[in-house]
């Protein structure tokens, strides 16, 4: 219910907050490259995974019958049916070169994060520590924007109903060959469009169009944790958002109502040519 939401929905902001703290103090000796997964250029920094055991710890502590599922290595198991799915940093290469759009994101989710489209998450936080705005939504509740100064306000995408106008964020993957992929569709939408945004977190894409620093987003093969707290951010915002599947899901979007019925479909067409097979 909305007490036990409101409750949650105060966790992953507190949490979220104490995460911030640790990557920006700790970043001088923290931000050198621990591992790498997928590719050579798909990083984990030290502090990718001091952040994440921060956040299963102090997560545990306050609920320790809940499941946490993380990007990096050792989440924890639960009984209550709720999950933790989390990014310790959301945006680990801007982190790596010290550019200022990286995030913590942090959200509750009902089922199984791990089955497509089997799940759904209902309180959240994504905030960026280098400039301190926390996004934080929970269902039914709206999105809000608190700034460091403890200001804070409601959260609404942009009025743009014309694709020609859109500012749309994307973002890609790390193997070369969905690369290659994901830039025909950047070379079909590009003439259509206002620009494109590469942000390089898709956490805070997503509350950009919350906010209306962006009219649109989208992207193909998203993680849980990429999109949970930023998809619920989205859709309390008001955004329409579509294609939340899963792990590995083909397409991710999320955009100003008005662009409902144009964008999301040329973008749709597009993943459908460039990217079926990917
Ligand atoms: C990445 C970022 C990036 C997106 C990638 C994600 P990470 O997450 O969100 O913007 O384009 O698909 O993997 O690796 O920095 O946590």
């Amino acid at each position: 219910d909305d007490d036990v939401a409101a409750e949650l929905e105060e966790l992953a902001a507190a949490v979220a907050l104490s995460a911030g703290r640790l990557i920006v103090d700790e970043r001088p000796d923290a931000v050198e490259v621990a591992s790498t997964k997928s590719t050579a250029t798909d990083v984990v920094t030290v502090m990718d995974q001091r952040s994440q055991d921060h956040l299963v710890a102090r997560l545990r502590e306050a609920r320790p019958d809940d499941a946490v599922l993380g990007e990096e290595r050792g989440g924890a198991t639960g009984t209550s049916g709720i999950t933790w799915v989390i990014d310790p940093i959301d945006g680990t290469v801007n982190y790596l070169y010290g550019i200022p759009a990286y995030a913590v994101s942090v959200a509750a989710v009902v089922g199984d994060p791990t089955r497509e489209g089997a799940w759904r998450p209902f309180a959240g936080a994504v905030h960026n520590p280098v400039t301190g705005e926390l996004f934080r939504a929970r269902t039914g509740g709206g999105a809000r924007l608190v700034l460091a100064d403890d200001s804070d306000r409601m959260l609404a995408p942009t009025a743009c109903t014309d694709p020609a106008l859109a500012l749309v964020g994307t973002g890609f993957g790390y193997a070369a060959q969905r690369r290659e992929r994901q830039a025909r569709l950047v070379l079909d939408l590009l003439p259509q469009v206002r620009d494109i945004r590469r942000i390089g977190s898709a956490a805070l894409d997503l509350c950009a169009v919350a906010a209306g620093s962006l009219d649109a987003y989208y992207e193909t093969g998203l993680n849980p944790w990429d999109l949970a707290a930023g998809w619920l951010v989205a859709t309390e915002a008001g955004a329409a958002v579509g294609g939340f599947d899963g792990p590995g899901s083909a397409l991710t979007w999320a955009c100003a109502p008005g662009l409902v019925g144009t964008l999301p479909e040329l973008v749709a067409e597009g993943t459908r040519r460039h990217l079926r097979d990917a």
